[in-house]
């Protein structure tokens, strides 16, 4: 079984990364031929306005990668935008594909109605999940390990699939979706965790800068007082116990927290130190890596060597059903 997967370069990953998409890709990576590549391209569809980061943030994103234990032995580790082809791939699924599959896209209706402060009217963000189709199959990848924010894409990566090889014969395998299971888990402030948001609390952070930002974090809005009962199942403290502690920690904190037993202070100081503790192999692992200059290059040039042969190979197979 080949798995693909990929993620648009923000910068430094959040726990909500780690959680809701690196442990599975680690996991994956010991079981299957995987690629997974930084979707540079791809960040561009809502960042055109600011490609000055980008460089960085492919950089920072790609050390997280390697410093949480994505192995670029194990794993094909690449850069979209060094493999020309998913542009050529691309423009060619554009040619069969009807701009109401598109236009319906859950994703780009909401991102379209709730995104303000810039305009997504172009014919890049609305193709999208076309270049996302491309990038999967291009590599004849038969399962792709995304959360289901992503379900949507993978829907029409499907459909657009079909009507490939309907028109031109069987040429790629449908790309099934791999649901991820992603544990809830939210930012500072209660809202999604996200780099946007300033609620994150990021792979590097260090052990202060953690503290500094759990210990105000919001709790259940009905514990004002230290005698005020709180319910733990809407306090996004709790969904950290869930993730971190231990079943004994996690019945303390339920019943101290609906009873006014334990505080809010002291419930987070529970969670401080695990979330620390998982953190240090991942920090330690970072501070050996970066000490190799031009690590992350040559990770991505060694990956974009191999996927580019792949890549290669396939658009001749496409060009020849095309006969371009
Ligand atoms: N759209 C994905 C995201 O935002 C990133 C992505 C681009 C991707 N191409 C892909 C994911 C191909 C899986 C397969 O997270
Ligand atoms: Fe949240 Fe813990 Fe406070 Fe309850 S005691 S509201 S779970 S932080």
């Amino acid at each position: 079984m080949r798995v693909l997967s990929g993620m648009r370069p923000s910068g430094k990953l959040h726990l909500g990364h780690y959680h809701g998409v690196l442990k599975n890709w680690l996991k994956l990576q010991n079981e299957s031929e995987c690629f997974f590549f930084v979707a540079d391209w791809h960040a561009l569809t809502t960042e055109y306005n600011n490609p000055s980061a980008i460089q960085d943030n492919i950089k920072e994103m790609a050390l997280d990668w390697l410093s949480v234990g994505i192995d670029p032995e194990k794993s094909t580790v690449f850069l979209q935008s060094a493999i020309k082809e998913h542009a050529e791939l691309h423009l060619l699924l554009s040619m069969i594909t009807p701009i109401p599959w598109l236009e319906r896209n859950p994703t780009y209706k909401e991102q379209i109605e709730e995104v303000k402060d810039k305009d997504l009217h172009t014919y890049g963000f609305l193709g999208y999940p076309i270049l996302q189709t491309a990038d999967i199959i291009i590599y004849k990848a038969n399962a792709v390990p995304v959360g289901i924010d992503q379900a949507p894409h993978l829907e029409l990566s499907r459909e657009i699939t079909r009507r490939f090889n309907f028109l031109y014969g069987e040429t790629f395998p449908e790309p099934q979706t791999l649901l991820t299971e992603t544990p809830k888990l939210l930012g500072t402030d209660g809202r999604k965790m996200s780099k946007s948001y300033n609620n994150a609390i990021f792979l590097s952070d260090a052990p202060d800068v953690i503290e500094k930002k759990i210990l105000p974090m919001m709790t259940d809005p009905a514990r004002q007082r230290r005698t005020d009962a709180g319910n733990p199942e809407i306090c996004p403290v709790f969904f950290l116990h869930k993730i971190y502690s231990s079943a004994d920690v996690i019945q303390k904190v339920d019943e101290g927290c609906r009873t006014a037993g334990i505080g809010c202070i002291e419930c987070k100081k529970f969670v401080i130190p695990k979330i620390i503790e998982e953190l240090k192999p991942i920090q330690e692992k970072r501070a050996e890596i970066v000490k190799t200059p031009d690590i992350v290059n040559d990770v991505l040039n060694k990956g974009n060597e191999k996927a580019g042969k792949i890549a290669q190979k396939t658009m001749e197979d496409v060009r020849k059903v095309l006969n371009l």
